[in-house]
């Protein structure tokens, strides 16, 4: 049987590392030093619980079964301000069930930690090198947003890396996971089985104009990066009108102008450009449209444009067989209290489904919040979710 008691500590315990101050906020950016100390202290525990422990050159880590298993897992690094829960649950509750299984002699289960979920460099690049996706040359070239590589950040692991991981000893993987969204918050049902995953494209964008002088340099005669980009931005919405749905969302999250400064007329400006759907072709005629939309706005307004590399994920369903273990748990954990649904967030078990039957399981986000100091799930759908999982995992 799992301990929720010991389950709740050690994700208390996970908190403590990048803890923000806000609330139950946490900030721990892949390959951060409060990242490699929470790897650490995963590591201790993993190694407690009778797994041995393995990092790959990514720095995703391991805690293996003997022989083949069942992986369980998620990701511990966090966004630039993040929450306590995002990722940190699934691999806290992938421990606990792992070690609860060795300790009632139990079936064998690994437990995982993938490394840039939140995309840091990428894409959830650790598990997208792990599972072949991205060449790991192509994703050490990929900068943060202050430049720094890939491969500088990832030297940083040192002694800690052992070796890769090979793919082929895991019978299917499930990933427990806050649903960061308001559906199970609002319709009251405790635990969610995920259907399929979205798509999601990533480039970062530049427009590049002149910098010049605030005062003197007349507004007919400005190249101004910002107003390009303001320009673009509302044109991108009047533009995918007859395109999304409404599920399909796009965000530009990142902008970088240069120099950043009240009496300069900015210069050039660099800023994230992402979109997600549930469709791949979607994705597709909406990233025609990006592109477009660019050119004709730096055209009619003088300034150069260039797109960084096109990241992505493709949409994904999940395995019908281990979906149907998570739906007969749910039941019997949550009767009448749990639904089938789709992530609208991006999650590892994208990558991983490459490889092997994955499955997805939910518990609710308080108020849909997400990414967030903010974010917090209540206690008992916490455990439930815990429950689900072992149950799922066959430990009855
Ligand atoms: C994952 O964190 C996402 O952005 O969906
Ligand atoms: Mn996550
Ligand atoms: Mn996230």
């Amino acid at each position: 049987m799992v301990n929720p008691e010991r389950f709740l500590a050690d994700l208390h315990k996970l908190r403590s590392f990048g803890a923000s101050g806000v609330g139950k906020g946490v900030v721990r950016p892949a390959y951060s030093d409060a990242d490699l100390a929470a790897r650490d202290w995963l590591g201790a525990q993993m190694r407690d619980a009778g797994l041995d422990v393995q990092t790959d050159g990514m720095g995703n880590l391991f805690g293996l079964a003997e022989g083949r298993s069942l992986l369980l897992g998620s990701h511990s690094d966090s966004q630039p301000e993040g929450g306590w829960l995002d990722g940190a649950l699934g691999v806290i509750a992938a421990l606990e069930v792992a070690r609860s299984s060795r300790e009632s002699g139990g079936p064998p289960v690994s437990v995982v930690s993938f490394q840039d979920e939140e995309g840091r460099f990428g894409v959830t690049t650790g598990s997208a090198v792990w599972a072949g996706h991205l060449k790991q040359t192509d994703a050490d070239a990929l900068t943060d947003h202050t430049g720094v590589s890939l491969a500088h950040a990832r030297a940083g692991l040192g002694r800690r890396v052992t070796g890769p991981v090979d793919t082929g000893r895991f019978t299917g993987f499930i990933e427990m996971h806050i649903e960061q969204g308001p559906t199970l918050d609002s319709s009251g049902d405790r635990i969610g089985v995920v259907t399929d995953i979205v798509g999601i494209r990533d480039m970062r964008v530049t427009f590049e104009g002149e910098q010049n002088h605030a005062g003197t340099t007349p507004m007919h005669l400005r190249r101004d990066a910002f107003q390009a980009l303001a320009a673009f931005s509302t044109g991108l919405s009047d533009r995918f009108r007859n395109i999304v749905t409404p599920q399909t969302v796009w965000t530009i999250g990142h902008v970088s102008l240069h120099p950043n400064a009240s009496s300069i007329v900015p210069g050039r400006v660099v800023f994230s450009m992402q979109w997600r759907d549930a469709q791949s072709d979607r994705l597709a005629r909406m990233e025609t449209v990006i592109r477009a939309l660019a050119d004709e706005i730096a055209e009619a307004r003088g300034l150069t444009v260039s797109f960084g590399p096109m990241l992505g994920l493709d949409p994904v369903a999940m395995d019908a067989a281990l979906r149907a273990c998570l739906e007969d748990a749910a039941e019997k954990e949550a009767p009448g209290a749990w639904r089938m649904m789709p992530s609208g967030a991006l999650h590892d078990a994208t990558n991983v489904a490459a490889l092997m039957p994955v499955a997805m399981v939910f518990v609710p986000s308080i108020g849909g919040i997400s990414h967030a100091f903010e974010e917090d799930t209540a206690e008992p759908d916490l455990v439930c979710g815990l429950r689900v999982l072992a149950r799922a995992a066959g430990l009855g």
